[in-house]
């Protein structure tokens, strides 16, 4: 209800500025106690990827790239929450403007280009935490480091955020940055997860803990790439895979305004075709290899869904724009084991 009112508002302002008031105000309600009001309650407890998570419904990552409000979401009741992408140093992104709405079918369109504020910042901010969910870090490479040596962004935020962590995702799907997707490839996939595995091997001895640690993958894959991934992913000991970030089809939306502007599509347009990835991997992938679904979700019935393809974790971040906090109470309720009867 109240959502739906201040939604009127924010839809008059340009979207990147929305955005910031939105967080701002989360922020604040947080400071003086006000987030209770609008806390979400429910879901159950799920343990993934030896992990203990509160709920199975989290914040996609995009929403808070430098971690700066990852505790007041974490007061709405989210029960985890990705933040980042974040690379080593700071970039600004692409040119303004850079994220459409297209509100007639509830999707967004973003070419930020991983604007951040670069690793230092966010472990300045993760490493005092004191929200008590489950805190993902998802890193990537910077636009200007040649994608040969792309290896190197990723083991630098490896590690800087894993003593931080409680899992950390990698990247290598964002259609935002030149030739990112092509670390999807089989052999290119290979090669990264066999550097980041050695790595994180020897992070593990040092810091006594072992971080699990995610892929990302796009919706744009035929099942000749699926399957590559897959033994990628079982190869090199990834404990889950994130299915998925946003997509460059234009199904769905043709003939909108702003249906033509470059950049990832999200929110329902890209539902089917993130759905569809889910169950491809579910099939691909041994059960001891988690899956977040994620992609679409404007419902609670779509994260009851995605948990029926075989996903243990949902998130999601478009929904989040058009239907406010109210989804993730949706979402909690349809994702919660069954009452004894
Ligand atoms: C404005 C915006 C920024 C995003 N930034 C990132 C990002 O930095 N890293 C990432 O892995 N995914 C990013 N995503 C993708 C989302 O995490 C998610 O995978 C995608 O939007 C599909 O979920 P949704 O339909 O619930 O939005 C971004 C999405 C949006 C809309």
């Amino acid at each position: 209800m109240f959502y739906r009112l201040a939604r009127n508002v924010l839809f008059a302002a340009d979207p990147e500025q929305a955005h910031h008031l939105t967080l701002e105000g989360l922020r604040l309600g947080k400071r003086l106690g006000a987030t209770a009001l609008v806390r979400q309650r429910g879901g159950s407890p799920v343990r993934c990827m030896g992990l203990d998570f509160p709920n199975a419904v989290g914040v996609a990552p995009g929403l808070d790239k430098n971690a700066d409000y990852f505790e007041a979401l974490g007061a709405l009741g989210f029960g985890f929450v990705e933040v980042g992408t974040v690379t080593p140093r700071p970039q600004p992104g692409n040119p303004k403007p850079r994220v459409f709405r297209l509100p007639e079918a509830e999707g967004l369109i973003n070419r930020l280009g991983f604007n951040n504020r670069g690793v230092d910042h966010l472990v300045d901010r993760i490493r005092r935490r004191r929200f008590d969910g489950i805190l993902g870090v998802n890193i990537g490479k910077n636009a200007d480091t040649p994608i040969a040596s792309a290896a190197d962004d990723y083991l630098h935020c490896l590690e800087r955020v894993y003593p931080h962590a409680d899992y950390i995702t990698v990247n290598v799907s964002s259609p935002n940055t030149r030739d990112l997707r092509s670390l999807q490839d089989e052999q290119a996939l290979d090669s990264l997860l066999e550097a980041l595995g050695r790595r994180r091997g020897e992070l593990g001895r040092k810091h006594q803990r072992r971080v699990p640690m995610a892929v990302k993958v796009a919706p744009d894959l035929d099942d000749e790439a699926l399957d590559g991934i897959a033994h990628a992913v079982e190869r090199h000991e990834i404990d889950a895979v994130i299915a998925t970030n946003t997509t460059l089809s234009r199904d769905g939306v043709e003939g909108l305004r702003h249906a033509d502007e470059a950049g990832g599509l999200s929110g329902a347009p890209l539902r089917a075709r993130a759905d569809a990835v889910l169950t491809a991997l579910r099939e691909r992938l041994p059960s001891g290899i988690a899956l977040i679904g994620v992609g679409g979700i404007t419902a609670g019935q779509h994260a009851a869904d995605k948990r029926r393809r075989g996903a243990d974790l949902v998130q999601f971040y478009t929904g989040m724009i058009y239907r406010g906090p109210d989804l993730l109470g949706e979402c909690l309720r349809a994702t919660a084991d069954p009452e004894p009867s």
